[in-house]
């Protein structure tokens, strides 16, 4: 079988690495947080076969199609997982990805999932050439909310019974960031001709 051709993006404080093996107890651990069981569609609750799929089938699957980029988040030099990003590639329209997102609980407050999604972003904006990238979240979700909004992502509006989580349907937030929004982000060089 074809290996998956992973990326992996750096920052000033960050690397941002396809989840392995050694991953799936830090992320069976960090699920069980409520805060990301209410946020995002991850089971309820969370056992740790359901890490498994995460890293083994989810994340091994969507690098090898490159569709479905999955990175778990850790500081330079450390093995400890501070959280996840993603970017979804749309079906039906290929320039069109969505991002998301989840930090380990001890790890909030430290702007590391603001630093993340900047290099999810230009990842999807500058290396792939999207044209657009979208947020979605339910509505209330305010912390991720405040992390797209510092990212650069520029608010469109609530979805009504829009978003999917373990089969009920929530009113959405929606936020998109464009390749012609790139100039806001910082650390890019300046596209505009
Ligand atoms: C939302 C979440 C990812 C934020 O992660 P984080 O690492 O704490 O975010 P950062 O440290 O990068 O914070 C960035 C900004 O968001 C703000 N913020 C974070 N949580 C917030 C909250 N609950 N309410 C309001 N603002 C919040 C921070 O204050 C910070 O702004 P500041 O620099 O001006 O202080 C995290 O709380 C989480 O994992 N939540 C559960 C899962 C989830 O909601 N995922 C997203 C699904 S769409």
């Amino acid at each position: 079988m074809e290996e998956p051709r992973t990326v992996t993006l750096t920052t000033d404080r960050l690397v941002l690495r396809a989840p392995q093996e050694s991953d799936i107890d830090a992320v069976f651990a960090a699920c069980q947080d409520a805060e990301i069981q209410r946020w995002t569609v991850v089971p309820s609750p969370y056992r740790r076969e359901d890490a498994e799929y995460f890293v083994r089938d989810l994340a091994a699957h969507g690098w090898r199609t490159g569709e479905n980029r999955i990175w778990c988040v850790f500081e330079h030099g450390s093995d400890v997982l501070v959280g996840t990003q993603g970017l979804v590639l749309r079906h039906g329209d290929p320039g069109s990805a969505e991002v998301g997102w989840w930090a380990t609980k001890e790890f909030r407050g430290r702007g590391y999932t603001v630093e993340a999604a900047r290099a999810v972003a230009r990842h999807g904006l500058v290396e792939l050439g999207l044209r657009r990238l979208e947020w979605q979240a339910y509505v209330g979700n305010e912390g991720s909310r405040a992390v797209a909004e510092k990212v650069g992502y520029r608010f469109e509006g609530t979805l009504r019974s829009y978003a999917e989580q373990r089969g009920a349907f929530h009113d959405a937030w929606v936020a998109s960031l464009l390749a012609s929004d790139l100039p806001d982000l910082p650390d890019l060089p300046d596209l505009r001709p």
